[in-house]
């Protein structure tokens, strides 16, 4: 097989490469070196351990750069196995040849560290070849990756990258897409929303402006949201955090805009779910009211209005029209209230103003009147949540 070394002086690139696809959140376990793998990636079908990608014997030793090539652009492992799509190669096989190229050599580079990944957990029939088999014919287009955004002229560069960025190395649509019970969706490339982490967070549709789109919002708040998790009214939390925390906050500054104007070019996909519920019964709205009076009101206003900080940013968001308030699935909100929420500590955003905690202070039933009311307080019109909701979220809640 023709070997493809790739050119010197890629290193550099290679590691910036490994930032925007955040290949270390998954393959480093918690206090192992870094890219080791070996880390348990949590599915609906079991659990799938992460490859070693440094060049050691139980990792790339042996790979040439078409070796690399195939698994990220065709999901195949050097031995011939097919691999698990919980390795996001149905993103990653829009990367173009230099930069997978640019990955490898930036991998080869690294210490190498023993240590063979624990076998797959998965239920039968996932655990099986045949299965992957079935799953890429449903799932993984059979032609060759096709440009995301087809190139125009030199006007659209910046789209072009920022599509690249998106459905490519940044893998967003990994979470920001709902799947079905053999975990694919007919576009994986879809960016309109699902629920990750077995229904305890919801990533919200990045084409709906009233869900997680950013559409309608000042490219530079965007920017400020993504880069440093904090920006106008919007937090990221929760994974959106960690995404921010080891990806997001070192992007450059070129790469960030690209990717924003990518997202606001997205054409907007309004859904009118819950945006028209009526209020709650009396005795949830006033139990609500009172328990958003002597708990919330003192940091976010009696009217849900928020507090600036003396730098002019919100130091306590306003909860009147807040997205994470009015989205169509209250999951969101529930993790926030229920589990507090620091925003990511980053160079943008040092020290964020942490969210206290209420699992411990409210009863499921209080907190499900208290943002049932927040949900219809204020002209909101987005639906009650039930204590069934809070418990449910509790009890599955892999926090
Ligand atoms: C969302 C988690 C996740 C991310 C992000 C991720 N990987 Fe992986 N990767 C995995 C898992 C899980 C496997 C094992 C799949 C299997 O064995 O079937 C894997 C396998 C691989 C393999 C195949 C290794 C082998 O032995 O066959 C390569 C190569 C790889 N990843 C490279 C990368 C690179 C490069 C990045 C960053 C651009 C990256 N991965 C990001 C989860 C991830
Ligand atoms: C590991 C899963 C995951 C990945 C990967 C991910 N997101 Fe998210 N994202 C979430 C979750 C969960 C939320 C909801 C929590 C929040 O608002 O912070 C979210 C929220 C958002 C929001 C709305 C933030 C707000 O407060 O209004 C935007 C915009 C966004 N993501 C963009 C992206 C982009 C762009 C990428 C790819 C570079 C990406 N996400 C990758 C899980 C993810
Ligand atoms: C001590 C002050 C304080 C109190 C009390 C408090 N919060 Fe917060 N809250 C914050 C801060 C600070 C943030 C922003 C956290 C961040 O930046 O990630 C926040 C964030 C939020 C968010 C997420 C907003 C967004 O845009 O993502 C919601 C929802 C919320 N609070 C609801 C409540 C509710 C409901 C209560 C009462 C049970 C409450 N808060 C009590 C300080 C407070």
């Amino acid at each position: 097989m023709p070997r493809a070394e790739p050119a010197a002086g890629s290193l550099v690139g290679g590691r910036y490469l490994a930032v925007l696809g955040n290949c270390q959140g998954c393959h480093t376990r918690p206090g192992a070196a870094p890219f080791s793998g070996g880390r348990g990636i949590p599915t609906p079908f079991g659990t799938v351990f992460s490859s070693n990608l440094t060049p050691s014997a139980s990792g790339l030793a042996a790979w040439n750069a078409d070796d690399f090539w195939r698994a990220m652009h065709h999901g195949q492992s050097r031995d011939g196995r097919w691999l698990n799509p919980a390795f996001p190669y149905t993103n990653f096989r829009n990367i173009t040849r230099a930069d997978s190229d640019a990955l490898y050599a930036f991998f080869k580079g690294l210490e190498p560290v023993d240590g063979v990944p624990p076998p797959h957990a998965l239920r039968w029939p996932f655990n099986t070849q045949w299965a992957l088999l079935v799953w890429r014919r449903l799932y993984l287009p059979t032609t060759d990756a096709q440009p995301v955004l087809a190139p125009q002229n030199a006007a659209d560069a910046q789209l072009r990258r920022g599509a690249y960025l998106v459905q490519g190395l940044g893998h967003c649509s990994v979470c920001h897409m709902s799947r079905n019970a053999l975990g694919g969706n007919a576009d994986m490339l879809s960016l309109a929303g699902g629920f990750i982490d077995g229904q305890s967070w919801y990533a919200p549709s990045l084409r709906d402006p009233m869900d997680g789109g950013v559409q309608n919002k000042p490219a530079a708040e965007v920017r400020q949201l993504l880069q440093s998790g904090r920006g106008g009214v919007d937090r990221t939390t929760g994974p959106m955090a960690e995404v921010v925390r080891h990806s997001l906050q070192h992007w450059t500054g070129e790469d960030m805009v690209a990717m924003v104007a990518y997202l606001q070019s997205l054409p907007p996909v309004v859904s009118a779910k819950n945006r028209t519920a009526p209020p709650p019964p009396r005795r949830v709205w006033d139990s609500g009211a009172a328990l958003y009076d002597k708990h919330c009101a003192d940091c976010h206003g009696a009217q849900g209005q928020g507090v600036r900080g003396a730098d002019g940013n919100w130091a306590y968001p306003p909860l009147r029209g807040n997205r994470t308030v009015l989205q169509s699935s209250p999951a969101n909100l529930m993790q926030t209230v229920l589990y507090g929420g620091f925003g990511p500590s980053t160079a943008g955003n040092p020290r964020p103003f942490g969210m206290p905690p209420y699992v411990l202070t409210l009863s499921e039933q209080e907190v499900a009147d208290l943002l049932s009311y927040l949900r219809a307080a204020w002209g909101h019109q987005a639906g009650p949540v039930s204590a069934l909701d809070v418990q449910r979220l509790r009890d599955g809640a892999a926090r």
